[in-house]
């Protein structure tokens, strides 16, 4: 059969497959028996594994609508974006993407790396309550040198307006700014989902409390305007693959220049939701209670090792004349961490009551507790965005689950609830 040219876009199914990785890649011989499966699990592209006799890839391709409703349009750019974030992080965080073999501007596809064997996608690996002690560790590595090596504090300016311009990234940031920034606060597509149980307490603590949404108005403008450092801005456990000793990040078409704390706020935000899942579960098993606990030493070493990792790269690669002014790495770094835990807020809420849903939520079987944790963490997002300019290290973060978890008992009716222990 004669092979394609590739020369203009088309969606791609399974049967295209063979013919088109063999004509773009040399990975496998021209009559090797290749199988193909299509896994995407989200709602805007198609994931395809390709296997022959010996090796494998992914294929990525970015449809050009959305699968749920293809009169909702998307650029297909978002595929060249993500392709670019990973080459960005081969040079700053070698090895700790996945492999980018090619990427194909016609058909806008990524052609990578299949992880697999003993690589486990975070989200999962928590909810089958598996720990990762190294994890903190890699992971802060990870984000120190992806946002101040992409800031002003270590580029030449006028590289980074251009790299920043590369990554403009408007339909995906519009995305972020209506579920994340908009949308908690006010229902303006009438698709937020919430619980019967909870409608009166989102209407009373989220629709209605203005001094609670002028800080979300805040937020918002902060996201739109600060174009900081190159964020990942999807950053959550069901885009981190792990592994005892490794971790690979992947579905990066959301990324932008945008404020640099989005990423370790937003993340910590599926920490909670892991910790809120094995809460919800079984209250006195012991060894949920240790995973629990572990869950949040893992927040407080995050962010004590993602502070002092980032005042010593600072320290180490500043370029800048006027940030090298005593005190200035001090007052930056402060204004990170405040984003970060109002874009922890902010993720924690629109994954409660928005219109994505985690299946570390909508897997807790009993309705009663599932409201219940759902309010903590809705409680705990206010407290998150309203106080963020003084949440400034791990501490401050499980210092306000209990806070949370503390009003929910005092104001619940659930007597039963009243014995839980907090860990
Ligand atoms: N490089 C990869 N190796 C193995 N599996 C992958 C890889 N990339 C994606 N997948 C699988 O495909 C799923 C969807 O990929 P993702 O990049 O999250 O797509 P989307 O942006 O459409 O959600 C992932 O959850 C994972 O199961
Ligand atoms: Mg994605």
């Amino acid at each position: 059969m004669k092979t394609k040219t590739y020369d203009s876009y088309f969606l791609m199914t399974v049967a295209d497959v063979p013919d088109y990785i063999k004509a773009k890649v040399d990975f496998f011989t021209e009559d090797e028996q290749l199988s193909v499966d299509e896994i995407g699990d989200g709602n805007v592209n198609y994931i395809f594994q390709v296997r022959g006799k010996h090796k494998s890839v992914i294929i990525k391709q970015a449809g050009d609508a959305t699968r749920l409703d293809p009169t909702w349009q998307l650029t297909t750019e978002r595929g060249r974006i993500e392709a670019d974030y990973l080459a960005m992080q081969e040079k700053l965080n070698p090895g700790s993407t996945p492999e980018l073999y090619l990427y194909d501007l016609v058909m806008c596809a990524i052609i990578m790396e299949e992880l697999s064997g003993d690589y486990a996608i975070l989200r999962f690996a928590l909810l089958e309550r598996r720990r990762f002690p190294r994890f903190a560790d890699m992971f802060s590595t990870y984000l120190v040198n992806a946002l101040v090596l992409t800031s002003d504090i270590v580029l030449d300016h006028q590289e980074k307006k251009l790299l920043a311009k590369q990554f403009i990234n408007p339909q995906m940031c519009d995305i972020f700014e209506k579920l994340n920034n908009t949308e908690p606060f006010i229902d303006v597509y009438k698709r937020n989902r919430v619980m019967s149980e909870n409608k009166d307490f989102v209407q009373a603590e989220f629709y209605e409390d203005v001094a609670f949404r002028l800080e979300g108005a805040k937020l918002k403008f902060e996201f739109m305007n600060n174009a900081q450092a190159l964020i990942h801005a999807d950053l959550h456990t069901g885009a981190v693959f792990v592994r005892e000793d490794s971790i690979k990040i992947f579905d990066t078409e959301f990324a932008f220049f945008g404020p640099m704390g989005v990423d370790p706020g937003n993340f910590t935000a599926h920490i909670f939701f892991a910790w809120a899942n094995a809460d919800a579960e079984a209250v006195q098993d012991v060894s949920i209670l240790s995973f629990k606990q572990w869950l949040l030493e893992t927040i407080e070493n995050f962010f004590a090792l993602f502070i002092k990792k980032f005042k010593n790269l600072f320290r180490e690669r500043v370029t800048d004349l006027m940030a090298k002014t005593p005190g200035f790495s001090e007052w930056y770094l402060g204004t990170v961490l405040s984003e970060a835990a109002g874009a922890c807020g902010l993720e924690l809420a629109r994954r409660t009551i928005g219109l994505s849903y985690l299946p570390d939520l909508i897997n807790i079987q009993d309705e009663a507790r599932r409201a219940r944790t759902e309010r903590i963490m809705l409680r705990l997002a206010k407290d998150l965005i309203l106080n963020r300019a003084s949440i400034k290290s791990g501490t401050d973060y499980t210092a306000a689950l209990k806070r949370a978890t503390a009003t929910e008992e005092a104001e619940s009716d659930e007597a039963t609830y009243l014995d839980y222990v907090f860990l």
